[in-house]
């Protein structure tokens, strides 16, 4: 049944637009959306929170699969605690990436992402979407944009809620984690060889969500509601 649920899958680094560009998508094809980085960002924070070091594998995959969370509407709760903000700060990102790279962690998760694959279809946005989580997917895209670029416009949006950031620190930090995603042994982050490379460096949102669209008309043109 899953199979048959058509995905488009959009990964990328951190910043290159994927979670912009991926709740658009879905919002034009009226389908679902799985947002696979904050399930790792949520195992980070409740292991942060349970005093867990971060790279004890045993542990931290323990959390993984006994995660208590819910997700309501655009918020999401950890137990009793809201977290839709908490889990978005750097160092959430930064401990999201390193639980990441643990295989255990990654196979907990594995079963509940896919499960996110119900009619009338699946955007899945994150790293290994189309490389691991789903293969088969028929339109997989590979978003990806400068450090600079990225950290710019990373930047921008921290300035915007209110949080000034130093912007070359921003460049390093960035630098460090896709170094840490693009090398890890599980699951790195990489194009799948059948994905649609989109270097979104010099495009606006408006264009890369043209271009997702476009592909997912010529693989699947049924898909695409009449605009
Ligand atoms: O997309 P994001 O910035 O919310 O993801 C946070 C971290 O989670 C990212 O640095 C690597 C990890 N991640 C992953 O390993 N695989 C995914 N499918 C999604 C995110």
């Amino acid at each position: 049944m899953a199979e048959r649920v058509p995905v488009v899958t959009i990964d990328g680094p951190s910043g290159s637009g994927k979670g912009t560009v991926a709740a658009e998508v879905a919002r034009r094809l009226g389908w679902r959306i799985l947002d696979s980085g904050a399930l790792y960002r949520l195992v980070g924070y409740a292991a942060r929170q349970a005093g867990v070091d971060l790279e004890d594998a045993a542990a931290v995959a323990a959390i993984a699969r006994n995660l208590p969370v819910r997700f309501e509407g655009g918020r999401i709760f950890l137990g009793d605690e809201e977290v839709t903000r908490a889990i978005r700060t750097e160092t959430a990102g930064n401990d999201a990436s390193k639980v990441a790279a643990i295989p255990e962690v990654r196979q907990a998760l594995l079963q509940w992402q896919r499960d996110y694959a119900r009619p009338p279809g699946l955007v899945a946005d994150g790293r290994d979407m189309g490389t691991v989580v789903f293969p088969g997917a028929p339109v997989k895209i590979f978003l990806d944009a400068s450090a600079e670029e990225r950290a710019r416009r990373r930047h921008k949006q921290l300035k915007e809620q209110g949080i000034d950031v130093n912007l070359s620190g921003l460049v390093a930090e960035i630098e460090e984690r896709d170094h840490r995603d693009r090398n890890r042994s599980v699951a790195p982050l990489k194009p799948a060889g059948d994905a649609l490379v989109i270097d979104s460096t010099d495009l606006t949102v408006d264009q890369v969500v043209e271009r997702v669209l476009e592909q997912v008309r010529r693989v699947l043109p049924q898909a695409v509601p009449g605009e």
